[in-house]
């Protein structure tokens, strides 16, 4: 058990929001929608946490769909609609599914009582103070202390086409004293990172995630049409893990002494080791692990293993560093 700023994690390895859906498979097993085929094969409870999809006040579609009975004859229309919100390119993923959620309701009725073996983080979604407040009550009432690790505040996705600069001080000022769980901000790379981690400080926050998706466009080279039904997306996976590393270490820089969940890019241990460098507290995974061709899905226990490797990896990493906890960028002399 690892604790950091008085949120309770397993160990340093936790998933990124959304990769694992809500962290159980859904009503209908043969459909592939909610978890990740690779997190099918990998033992959940034994990772720090899993953090769920973005979840909102109300159900919403979003680019994608919350519909789970789509009949074998309408896959390929399906496959046309994931398409439009999730494509591999140039060593990462680029995606739209903006906020596509059943809502924080079905959640706590459909899932979170599915997933009590878990621990878990439960992400959050609004577009002013007002909802993250509702969400947040919502969330006081259906999960009893200490039965989740954190809440986490998504005030940083793209693919909902909001600024959210202009609520980040509201909803803190709202949700920290209201939560009866420790909050983690959600920072965007391509926000004033600095500045929002400057207000979570100051709000009592507990802890950062770093970094949400990267704002990115791809487009047909024949036709010019977006690749994505959002036309722009959010890049994830490989092509952002210097960005992150940049942030974490900026971070740092910066003076923040919050704990951070840095997620971008991770495949192997050596990036979690790079990331504990830059000043990260715990590592989350998400679209190098989680996410593959339907073909690549074919070896999703593989996949599995590796994952199950890699959080093993890092336990015992920390072990060898005995009571030194991670070891910090700023904490290594200038050359
Ligand atoms: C398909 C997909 C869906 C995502 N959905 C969410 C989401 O609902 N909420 C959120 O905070 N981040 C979401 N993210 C961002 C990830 O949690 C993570 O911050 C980002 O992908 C960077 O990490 P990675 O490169 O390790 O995937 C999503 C990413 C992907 C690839």
């Amino acid at each position: 058990m690892v604790e950091l700023n008085g949120i309770r994690l397993r160990n340093r390895t936790v998933t990124s929001a959304s990769l694992l859906g809500y962290g159980a498979r859904p009503a209908n097993r043969f459909f592939p929608y909610g978890l990740s085929p690779v997190g099918q094969f990998v033992p959940l409870e034994r990772l720090g946490a899993v953090t769920t999809r973005t979840l909102t006040l109300e159900p919403r579609e979003g680019h994608f769909t919350t519909r789970t009975d789509w009949r074998m004859r309408e896959w390929p229309q399906l496959v046309r609609r994931y398409r439009g919100t999730l494509r591999r390119v140039d060593e990462g993923w680029l995606n739209a599914f903006g906020w596509c959620n059943i809502g924080i309701e079905a959640y706590f009725r459909d899932y979170f009582p599915r997933t009590d073996h878990l621990n878990r983080i439960v992400s959050l979604g609004g577009f002013s103070g007002d909802e993250f407040r509702q969400l947040v009550e919502v969330v006081n009432e259906r999960a009893p202390a200490g039965s989740i690790a954190a809440v986490e505040l998504n005030v940083s996705c793209h693919n909902v086409n909001f600024d959210f600069d202009e609520i980040v001080e509201d909803v803190l000022a709202q949700v920290v004293p209201l939560s009866r769980h420790p909050v983690i901000l959600k920072l965007s790379p391509d926000a004033d990172y600095v500045a929002h981690a400057k207000l979570a400080e100051r709000h009592g926050v507990a802890a950062l995630t770093a970094i949400n998706t990267v704002k990115g466009l791809r487009l047909d080279p024949e036709t010019g049409a977006p690749l994505l039904a959002n036309r722009y997306g959010g890049i994830s996976g490989r092509a952002v893990k210097p960005i992150a590393l940049r942030v974490v270490a900026e971070l740092r820089d910066a003076g923040i002494e919050l704990p951070i969940i840095a997620t971008g890019g991770i495949r192997t241990f050596d990036d979690c080791r790079e990331f504990f460098w830059a000043g990260a507290d715990a590592v989350s995974l998400g679209s190098e692990l989680f996410l593959s061709s339907f073909a690549g899905y074919l070896a999703s226990p593989l996949a599995a293993r590796r994952v199950v490797s890699l959080a093993r990896r890092v336990e015992q990493y920390e072990q060898t560093l005995a009571h030194a906890g991670p070891p910090r960028l700023r904490a290594v002399p200038a050359a």
